[in-house]
């Protein structure tokens, strides 16, 4: 079935541009049948997360933000808006994204993948990739390799938004594994994980830490009281103008979307799956380092010292009460960690399907044509 998704977009790819120079035809086509394991529609799907003409001025796409070599996220701490200016947000990693139910940091409404695949393309606030639907279509119906895939993925090229976002689902199905070495402890593997990263697991469970009370399930996102999954671990205290302790402006959490002051803060809780690859962390890329994040549960919250959002995160009172802090010994502390770096998947993302089709690389062996 694979082979005949390539044959018919190298027949609707002669079809559509018998004019084109054949040269550049069969480089293109041999791209597309070299990775012709995927579906019509993930393969679609993979190029257009790589394509940076999916952005207003053509410099940036899906894969700049969530890079498969970042852990399906980035380094830089807030996401910057085309115009460079950052907003407030840490960009999430995609990985596992199809098994989530919820698709914002702070928006309890956002539960449908659909919508958060097309918000980067069209949101205005902040200008993600600052596209509209005429110019996305006008785009892609002049290439004549999309209006192939298009026909092979869904029978006509007509180029729609739903169809994008189809094709953009489809490639992030791809993009998902539990296949952590604490995984496999739990069916059975006791040689996955060492004792220390045993004892860091008893820890991370255990009721004097209660990080599993909210990373909890096979996501490590799941809260075990089953309300939503949005809550406020003390990293900001700031005094506001009324003199409450408060996360800083635009970055309310769901207060944001509830308007509740009890919401101040309250952000979704990540999955912790392969977290030691996708720094910085926090919804707003302000931790540094996995150690200094334990440093802040150990205490019950963050204290600022200077800055304009100085202030101490523990006296907030959105602040769950599962974090409260807690003591905890170097030896302790390590093996958290260990445990914390035994939840990485072990796999080469920079290998097709997960490498860019369009060959930007400096190590063009990594490229697939
Ligand atoms: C400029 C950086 C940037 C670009 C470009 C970008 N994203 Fe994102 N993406 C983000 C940020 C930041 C969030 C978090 C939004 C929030 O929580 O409200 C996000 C969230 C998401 C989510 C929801 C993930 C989750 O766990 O909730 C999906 C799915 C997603 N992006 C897919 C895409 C796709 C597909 C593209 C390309 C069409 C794309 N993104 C382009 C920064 C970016
Ligand atoms: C009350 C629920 C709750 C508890 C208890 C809790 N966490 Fe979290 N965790 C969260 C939330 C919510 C965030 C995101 C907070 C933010 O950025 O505002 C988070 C963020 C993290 C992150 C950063 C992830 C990323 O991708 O940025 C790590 C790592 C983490 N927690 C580990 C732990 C460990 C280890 C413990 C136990 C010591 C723990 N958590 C206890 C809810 C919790």
């Amino acid at each position: 079935m694979m082979i005949a998704t390539c044959v018919q977009v190298a027949l609707s790819l002669l079809i559509l541009t018998m004019k084109v120079n054949i040269a550049i035809l069969l480089l293109i086509i041999s791209g597309v049948c070299w990775g012709s394991e995927l579906s019509a529609t993930q393969q679609l799907g993979r190029y257009l997360f790589f394509d940076t003409s999916l952005s207003l001025h053509s410099n940036r796409s899906c894969a700049l933000c969530h890079s498969p070599t970042h852990g399906w996220s980035n380094t830089f701490n807030k996401t910057i808006d085309i115009y460079g200016k950052p907003s407030t947000l840490n960009t999430p990693s995609l990985l596992n994204v199809i098994h989530r139910r919820q698709f914002s940091q702070t928006n309890p409404r956002a539960t449908e993948l659909e919508q958060a695949i097309l918000n980067p393309l069209f949101s205005v606030d902040p200008l993600e990739m600052g596209m509209t639907v005429e110019l996305l279509v006008a785009r892609l119906s002049r290439k004549p390799l999309y209006l192939a895939m298009f026909e092979t993925g869904f029978g006509d090229s007509e180029v729609t938004i739903e169809r994008v976002a189809t094709a953009l689902e489809d490639y992030l199905s791809l993009v998902q594994s539990q296949d952590t070495r604490v995984h496999r402890y739990q069916q059975g593997q006791h040689k996955a994980l060492s004792a220390q990263e045993l004892l860091g697991w008893q820890l991370f469970s255990g009721d004097r830490l209660n990080c599993s009370k909210c990373h909890g399930g096979v996501l490590f996102d799941t809260p075990s009281d089953e309300q939503e999954p949005f809550r406020n671990t003390g990293l900001y205290g700031a005094l506001d103008a009324e003199g409450f302790p408060s996360y800083p402006m635009g970055q309310l959490g769901l207060e944001g979307h509830s308007g509740k002051k009890k919401d101040n803060g309250k952000f979704r809780i990540p999955s912790l799956i392969n977290v030691a690859h996708t720094s910085p962390w926090g919804h707003d890329g302000s931790i540094q380092s996995l150690e200094s994040l334990l440093d802040l549960y150990a205490r019950g919250g963050r204290k600022l010292t200077y800055g304009t959002n100085q202030g101490d995160g523990r006296a907030h009172p959105a602040k769950s009460e599962w974090v409260s802090g807690f003591q905890i010994t170097r030896r302790e502390r390590e093996a958290l960690l260990a445990f914390l770096n035994a939840l990485s998947i072990d796999r080469d993302w920079t290998r097709y399907p997960f490498n860019s089709p369009f060959c930007e690389q400096a190590d063009s062996s990594l490229c697939d044509r």
